[in-house]
């Protein structure tokens, strides 16, 4: 069994398997399979209302898994086989699997009664243990890095949507994640900070090796920064491909409507 930061496991850091999710009778994915191998940076493009956020949501499980299966450098997150019977993961091992993930939302969702550096040190220190003073320390540190080093006392109501996200950021690389979850990031900020912000990602991007799965409809930022970009629809990936070949010939026509409508938009 691989240990989970074993840099050898020939596993997917993440991989779905035949995943299902239903909300009440209405069926958001189906059949759904894909993997993302270790340093991988994905995106994820489709239409408004096809189940992406659900597919961010589920690997931060944040959602209940319908049917099929999710494995984190192949180990189940939810629910595994045994004795062929679906059975659920034990929330102990769930919670021991999310710390390797985390995630970035649209809409911040910043702790309202916790200072920034509260924010971005809780999770360190109440779940990896870490002590006050390193967590602060790498606080701090990272606070630098996504350029916002003055507002560790500040609390997120006295910030700007750019500078919430700026923090949302650090709090989600304070707990070294394996994994990182970004869902439309720049969808809720002014225009004018959606560049700076997405260059906080970049820089992520190219002096870290964190595997990545992202939302976004913004297509340079996605070009740019991913590896390959999945086109799902109607709760299936429709076309994997390299930007390159997503941007410029894409083979499925449902693609290809997508990213003109997106693109004449833009
Ligand atoms: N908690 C929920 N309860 C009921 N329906 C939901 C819930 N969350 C999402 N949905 C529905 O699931 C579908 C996919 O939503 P979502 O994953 O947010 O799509 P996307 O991020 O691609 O816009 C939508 O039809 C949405 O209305
Ligand atoms: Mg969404």
């Amino acid at each position: 069994m691989p240990t989970p930061t074993d840099p050898h496991s020939t596993h997917p850091v993440i991989e779905f398997r035949d995943v299902e999710k239903h909300f009440g009778d209405k069926t958001v994915l189906k059949d759904l399979n894909f993997s993302v191998e270790r340093g991988e940076r994905v995106t994820l493009i489709g239409p408004s209302g096809s189940g992406k956020t659900t597919i961010l949501r589920l690997v931060m499980t944040l959602e209940e898994l319908s049917a099929g299966y999710i494995y984190i450098d192949g180990q189940p997150l939810a629910y595994e086989q045994r004795n062929g019977k679906r059975m659920p993961v034990s929330s102990r091992e769930q919670k021991k699997i999310r710390t390797r993930i985390g995630m970035v939302f649209q809409q911040f969702n910043l702790f309202p009664n916790m200072t920034v550096m509260q924010n971005i040190t809780e999770a360190p220190i109440h779940v990896l243990g870490k002590s006050k003073d390193e967590a602060t320390a790498r606080a701090r540190e990272l606070l630098e890095q996504v350029g916002v080093p003055d507002k560790a006392d500040a609390h997120p109501t006295q910030l700007s949507g750019g500078q919430q996200q700026r923090v949302a950021i650090a709090r989600a690389l304070a707990m070294d994640p394996e994994i990182l979850l970004l869902d439309e990031v720049t969808s809720a900020l002014d225009p004018e900070v959606v560049g700076d912000v997405l260059q906080v990602l970049r820089d992520v991007a190219e002096n870290t090796n964190v595997t990545m799965l992202i939302v976004t409809h913004e297509m340079s930022f996605a070009r740019d920064v991913s590896h390959r970009v999945m086109m799902f629809d109607g709760g299936k990936v429709v076309e994997s491909n390299d930007p390159e070949t997503i941007f410029t010939n894409p083979s499925n026509e449902r693609t290809r409507q997508f990213l003109s409508a997106v693109l004449r938009d833009s």
